[in-house]
């Protein structure tokens, strides 16, 4: 795996925001409808609730705006538009074409598909077009998984939701944020989680669950390798939000308090790509995160993917 040239043009995040579905179903709701409660799936899940609604491109408008707005740019100034999503409004064309239209971006878009481990894919991506003379990418993670939930099966019912993060990448004339990453996938672990066009999501919870926490902690130890720093030197692990018992046991094994974790899930439930955007700037926007902060994302997912980050956080 690639350690990152010294000399490579840099880049770090200027602005962000986030987006969720629009109604709440809370485990009570869920408990009405088959046969579940809440007690089973606070405890077995972390979650409490979760959003609902709204399309991938609709989340991704509102998240992208406030990304926009923050890093007080004009839209004709992004260069490239990454969305990440595995939930797409039309197989053709790509959603990023929506988004870019809408928020009046004059520049390329396209999607990248890595599952739960989408968010980190398209960053690593975005900073290769910084790298490659862009000055400013917008980023955004989107999912809308309870459009490909079967809301009868109470083995993905409990799990899934919608949701939105988006990033502004800009060129620093410093080296940037980006210490070192790490991008994996294993297609012969496809069947554990997956789903077919016009199907439903289709997961054997165990084997993913199994396969979940080795893959992180393989893939964030590359990373720390990479950037040269130990689990001593993280100051928040923002890890993909599917279950608390797999972040928990995943920063066990990493040697990092979970005291040090950014969580979410007990309001998003997992939102895939967007699960953790929508941790990293829940903890940025609570003061969680100070300037030269090294902050570790670490994500997994269908595929089976696994991806990780760490940046020295920089942003305003
Ligand atoms: O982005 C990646 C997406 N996917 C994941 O990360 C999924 C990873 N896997 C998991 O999170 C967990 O495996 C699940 C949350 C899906 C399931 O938790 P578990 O602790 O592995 O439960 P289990 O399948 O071992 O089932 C334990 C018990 C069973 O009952 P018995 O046989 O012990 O009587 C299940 O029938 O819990 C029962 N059960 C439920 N009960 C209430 C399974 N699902 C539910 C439910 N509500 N939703």
């Amino acid at each position: 795996m690639p350690t990152i040239p010294s000399g490579v043009r840099g880049a770090t995040f200027t602005g962000w925001g986030t987006a969720l579905g629009h109604e709440i179903v809370t485990n009570d709701d869920l408990a009405r409808s088959m046969d579940t409660n809440d007690q089973w799936i606070r405890e077995r899940t972390g979650i409490e609730r979760r959003h609902v609604g709204g399309s991938t491109a609709e989340l991704s408008i509102v998240s992208g705006r406030a990304a926009l707005s923050m890093a007080g740019l004009d839209p004709t100034s992004i260069d490239a538009l990454v969305l990440a999503t595995t939930t797409p409004d039309r197989t053709v064309p790509a959603t990023s074409a929506t988004i870019q239209n809408s928020l009046g971006l004059r520049c390329g878009a396209f999607d990248v598909n890595a599952a739960c481990s989408g968010f980190v894919y398209a960053l690593v991506t975005a900073h290769g077009l910084v790298a490659m003379g862009a000055e400013r990418v917008l980023l955004i993670g989107t999912d809308t998984l309870s459009r490909i939930t079967d809301w009868t099966d109470r083995n993905t019912a409990v799990l899934f939701a919608d949701g939105s993060g988006a990033a502004v990448l800009e060129h620093s004339a410093d080296r940037g944020h980006l210490l070192g990453w790490d991008l994996d996938a294993d297609g012969s672990a496809e069947d554990a989680l997956y789903c077919d066009i016009g199907g439903f999501v289709q997961m054997d919870g165990k084997e993913v669950f199994r396969r979940a926490v080795r893959i992180m902690v393989d893939s964030a130890t590359k990373s720390m390798a990479h950037a040269g720093v130990t689990a001593d030197d993280i100051a928040l692990i923002v890890p993909h939000q599917a279950n608390i018992r797999i972040i928990s046991a995943a920063c066990d094994r990493l040697g990092v308090p979970m005291e040090r974790a950014a969580v979410v899930i007990q309001d998003t439930g997992n939102t895939s790509s967007a699960s953790i955007p929508l941790a990293l700037f829940d903890a940025a926007d609570r003061g969680r995160i100070n300037a030269g902060d090294l902050v570790l994302m670490v994500g997994f997912g269908a595929g089976m993917t696994a991806a990780s980050a760490i940046v020295s956080w920089g942003a305003r």
